[in-house]
Parts: structure tokens; C-alpha cells; sequence
């Protein structure tokens, strides 16, 4: 099977290349070689999928493919382009969406493909609008389609997210016994699955004719609080016990937004979704690295490559927990 990645060397694609090998496929990269790549024997096209004509030329001339899978499409303009550069030259299309498309905000968890899209971020709208020309390509009989969708995907070559975003300070504070942040009482539902598993999924559907025209979400099987998740974290990599500071979520997201946006657009709602359709369909696809050991080897990987920002280069969080605890005194101080 011969299969083309756009992107490949990233997080997740990393994780399709290794699964791909697997199955013997002969496998293409296109990228800018910019990023660490960790991929061995494959064949790789170099360019920037921002040079529309040169990307559409270089994927129509390397072609035809068996499969590509599509990772960096972001807009429709992009999901357009690659529909172009592949008319008549591929069998299958995989796109990878976001479960952002949900829009986050669903009162039924955990959440599955049946229900009604609603993105509330500009990231989401847009995967939305992505798949739509795809799923058009797909209906007019040009290239079968399948849409990934997954939740949060983390791994080697990625960061540790914690409650509040993706500052790898936050590794850091936990190996230091600093307090940390969790919005609410902690007790919001969140899932985090192992960039080789997800690319498992994506690897064993390239190809297979019963999942044209699907989506699917792909996500791990574990189901934590970010209090447990953050009490996981700490255990997986040796750090002490966490010192957790809960704050009001409402109070958090009047700060400026900046730093915030994470927490505002996905954290501060319960982040679980349902792979039961993609395991019925894909069988290959299925947590099989523990929370514990993926976080622990991400770890690693930022320790190898000095990735982590010492605590004391981000007061950020240290500021917020000082006028929390002072505020939490003044208003007990108030009430007695
Ligand atoms: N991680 C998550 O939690 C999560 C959750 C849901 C969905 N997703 C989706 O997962 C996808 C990201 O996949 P990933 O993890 O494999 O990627 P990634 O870690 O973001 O890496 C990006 C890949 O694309 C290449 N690339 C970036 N810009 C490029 C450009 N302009 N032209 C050509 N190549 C370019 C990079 O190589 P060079 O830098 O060398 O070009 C690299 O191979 C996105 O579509 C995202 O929406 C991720």
C-alpha cells in the first residue's frame, strides 16, 4: 500500500508512520524538514503546503496513492488544495479533525459522532469547515473520505498540557513541590490519549472500505478528574505529592486571555468522547500505553531536549495563587 502523510514527522503522524511500517506500507512524507524526525526509511518530499501551487504540483506528481492522510489542514482554502492535488491519483483521503469540532460545551459525555457540531473557537469552526470539503469531495464520488477526530493527543516530540494550557513549566513546578493550579473544585472529567495509539487508528483505517464516508473521535480509554490527572502526573514522573490550589473557573477566565485561552475555549469543560465506533471498525485501535508510561516517556523527551521551562522563568501561576490566597483570607477574614 502506498500512502502519503502531509506533515508525518509531527506528534501524532509520527505515531501513523510507526504503525504504517507495520503494516509494510510504502510510505511519503511531505513536510518542510523543519521538525525532529524520528521516522527512519521512508521517502520524503520536502515543501510548505502554504505554497498552494507548488504543493498541489509536487503531491500530483509524486502520486497515486493508495491512501494519504491529510495532518496539517487547518482552513477550507487548505482542505481544498488537497482535494485538488489528489483528484484521480488517490484511493482514500483520511483527514485529521478535532473533537473541538463539538464545540466542547455538551451536557452528554461521554460524547460520540452522532452529536450535532457547535465549535465555539475559531480552531474548532474551521476543522468544521475543513471537513465539510472533504466530506463534499467524498459525496461527489472525487475521493473517498474518512474524518479522524481526535481528543487530546500527547507523546513524545509534545508537551505536558496541565488545567490551565501547555506551559512546560508546570513539569517543573510538580518536580519542585510548587503549588499548582486547577480550575473549579477539580473535579471536571478530562481524557488523554498516547499519540501511537491514535496513529494506530489512523494506520489500520488507510485503505479499508468500510470506513469511507465516516468520522470517528479517537481518544483513550481513561477517564480521569484533572485532579487525579494532576496527582498521575506527579506520581508518573517521581514528584512529589501535588500541592493543588483549586480556583473558581469564572474567576480564572477574568484574567487576560491571553494565557487563559486553553482553559476558556477547552479545559474548563469535560473533555471525554466516545471511540466505541472507531474500535468497532478499526479493532487494531485501542489504548494500549497507560497514562503513567506515555506521560513518563514524554517526559523524557523534554529532559533530552531541555524543553522544560524552570518555574522560576514563570511567575505566572505564582502570581495568580498570591492574590487568590490573599483574597480567599480577606473574604473567610469577612465572614467571621
Ligand atoms: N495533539 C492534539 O491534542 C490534537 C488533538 C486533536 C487534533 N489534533 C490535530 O492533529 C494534527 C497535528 O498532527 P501531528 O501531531 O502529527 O502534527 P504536529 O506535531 O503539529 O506536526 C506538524 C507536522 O506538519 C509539518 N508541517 C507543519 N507546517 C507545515 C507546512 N506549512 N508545510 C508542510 N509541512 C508542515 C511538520 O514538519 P515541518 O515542521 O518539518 O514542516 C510536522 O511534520 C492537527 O491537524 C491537529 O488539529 C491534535
Amino acid at each position: 500500500m502506498k500512502v502519503l502523510i502531509i506533515g508525518g514527522t509531527g506528534l501524532i503522524s509520527t505515531g501513523i508512520v510507526q504503525a504504517l511500517k507495520t503494516r509494510g506500507a510504502d510510505i511519503t512524507v511531505f513536510n518542510r524538514g523543519q521538525t525532529d524526525d524520528r521516522l527512519g526509511d521512508v521517502r520524503r518530499l520536502r515543501g510548505d503546503r502554504s505554497d498552494t501551487a507548488t504543493f498541489e504540483r509536487t503531491l500530483a506528481g509524486a502520486g497515486p496513492w493508495d491512501a494519504a492522510i491529510d495532518m496539517i489542514c487547518f482552513k477550507a482554502e487548505q482542505a481544498e488544495s488537497t482535494v485538488r492535488a489528489l483528484d484521480g491519483r488517490c484511493g482514500h483521503l483520511l483527514f485529521c479533525s478535532t473533537v473541538c469540532t463539538y464545540g466542547n460545551t455538551q451536557t452528554i459525555v461521554p460524547t460520540d459522532e452522532t452529536t450535532p457540531q457547535h465549535p465555539h473557537s475559531a480552531y474548532g469552526r474551521d476543522k468544521v469547515a475543513a471537513e465539510q470539503v472533504f466530506l463534499r469531495a467524498h459525496a461527489e464520488g472525487r475521493i473517498p473520505v474518512t474524518i479522524f477526530r481526535p481528543s487530546h493527543t500527547y507523546g513524545p516530540g509534545g508537551p505536558v498540557i496541565n488545567n490551565l494550557g501547555w506551559e512546560t513549566s508546570f513539569v517543573n513546578r510538580l518536580r519542585r513541590g510548587l503549588p499548582v493550579i486547577v480550575s473549579g473544585d477539580g473535579h471536571g472529567l478530562w481524557q488523554s490519549a498516547y499519540a501511537d495509539d491514535v496513529g494506530r487508528g489512523f494506520a489500520h483505517a488507510a485503505g479499508k472500505t468500510g470506513c469511507f464516508g465516516q468520522a470517528y473521535n479517537a481518544t483513550a480509554d481513561e477517564i480521569v478528574t484533572w485532579d487525579d490527572y494532576t496527582r498521575r502526573t506527579a506520581a508518573a514522573i517521581g514528584a512529589p505529592e501535588p500541592k493543588i490550589v483549586h480556583i473558581p473557573t469564572d474567576l480564572l477566565l477574568t484574567l487576560p486571555p491571553d494565557r487563559l485561552q486553553p482553559l476558556a475555549e477547552i479545559f474548563r469543560y469535560h473533555g471525554v468522547y466516545s471511540s466505541g465506533k472507531l474500535k468497532r471498525d478499526v479493532p487494531e485501535f485501542r489504548q494500549k500505553t497507560p497514562y503513567d508510561e506515555g506521560v513518563r516517556r514524554t517526559v523524557e523527551w523534554l529532559d533530552a531536549h531541555g524543553k522544560i521551562t524552570p518555574a522560576a522563568d514563570d511567575d505566572f501561576v505564582d502570581r495568580i495563587i498570591e492574590q487568590w490566597t490573599r483574597l480567599g483570607g480577606e473574604f473567610t477574614q469577612a465572614l467571621k
